[in-house]
């Protein structure tokens, strides 16, 4: 029996390509071999195997990361004739680390079948995890395009889960998508940063974890109980002395100073935003953020109701120097199709990121 041929696989929201190959760039032996879009689950890049791979659960831009083999012959019977290849994944996975993992699922066709009944009795008996619906270590022996592909996610919480995370709340966003925002505002060279609308402060948190060097984490938003869950969530971040939040409404126009960076995950519906207008709100937003924007900085806001934004953006004095489009499953399985857009002012001279 030949050894399987491992392989690091990272799943991500579509249109993160780049930020995630830019967040990659950091572990040098980490060499892509392919890259495969799945219509509704993502898009997925596949790396050489990495002994070292526990490093890769500090990427903030990637949902999850697996362990993988793929090859024709991988299918369930041969799996079940050849347990040690998939063994041998679960048994990397759980070195060093097995006290996390104390449950398992298989993810696969006909997972009540013998052939997946006797993998399953397998991996309960040889590593001593319990079978469960919602399980710690998810394998996977499932069919892509040409291949079986078979393997596990190397953590037990998806890599986009944030502990800082409090409590659940409705319109909170992706955290890897917050991670992108802040990557596209040179964020390393700036010293004051204003978050409109901040929710339970995802956008805040990424930043200030992320960007040690920033000096003024403000943020604000209208709603009190989400404030103080914003508090909440900053607190466990270990963030308390660095994000300030104001209770605040756009339509007052607060008074909080000038900032280097503005970002704003948008209001999008009549649960969050009350009846309000949008078009009037959206309006009312890019005015504020153009009078309280230094010369040379970015303005960066994540929407799912970009028609709306954006023809308020073309009238206004900000240009936009690059657009991301995204795609995926909400928590709800709505299709969203948002986007990113980073804006600097008209008239600023060009800059390292224009
Ligand atoms: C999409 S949510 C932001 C979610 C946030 N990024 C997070 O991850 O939790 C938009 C926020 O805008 C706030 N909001 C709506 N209308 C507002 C207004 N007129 N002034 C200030 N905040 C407002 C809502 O209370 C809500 O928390």
């Amino acid at each position: 029996m030949n050894k399987p041929k491992l392989e690091i696989k990272l799943a991500f929201i579509t249109g993160l390509r780049d930020v995630v190959l830019n967040e990659v760039s950091q572990y040098p032996n980490l060499h892509i071999v392919r890259e495969r879009r799945e219509p509704l689950y993502g898009d997925f890049m596949y790396f050489d195997f990495v002994k070292d791979f526990g490093k890769l659960t500090t990427l903030r831009s990637v949902l999850r990361a697996y362990i993988i083999a793929q090859g024709s012959r991988y299918n369930p019977r041969y799996i079940s004739n050849h347990k040690s290849i998939l063994g041998g994944i679960v048994a990397m996975i759980l070195e060093g680390q097995d006290s996390k993992f104390k449950t398992f699922k298989i993810f696969c066709a006909g997972a009540d079948s013998p052939t997946i009944r006797s993998i399953a009795e397998y991996i309960k008996n040889t590593y001593k995890l319990t079978e469960t619906e919602e399980a710690d270590l998810k394998i996977h022996i499932i069919k892509t395009e040409k291949n079986w592909e078979i393997g596990a996610e190397i953590t037990p919480r998806p890599l986009s889960f944030r502990d800082y995370r409090t409590k659940h709340m409705s319109g909170a966003m992706d955290p890897t998508i917050a991670y992108a925002v802040n990557s596209l505002c040179d964020l390393e060279h700036t010293s004051s940063y204003l978050n409109i609308f901040s929710g339970s402060a995802t956008l805040l948190i990424e930043a200030g974890q992320c960007y040690p060097n920033l000096k003024q984490l403000v943020g604000f938003d209208n709603n009190k109980k989400i404030i103080s869950l914003a508090y909440q969530n900053i607190k466990k971040a270990g963030l308390i002395r660095k994000i300030q939040l104001k209770e605040k409404d756009i339509f007052d126009e607060p008074d909080l100073g000038r900032f280097d960076v503005i970002t704003s995950d948008l209001p999008f519906g009549m649960s969050i935003s009350k009846n309000e207008d949008l078009e009037k709100l959206y309006r009312c937003f890019i005015e504020y953020s153009e009078d309280n924007l230094n010369r040379g900085g970015r303005f960066a806001v994540y929407t799912s109701k970009h028609e709306v934004l954006k023809k308020n953006i073309v009238k206004s004095r900000f240009k936009i120097i690059k657009t991301l489009n995204l795609q995926f499953l909400s928590s709800v399985n709505a299709y969203l199709l948002p986007k990113i857009f980073i804006c600097r002012l008209k008239n600023d001279k060009q800059s390292r990121l224009s």
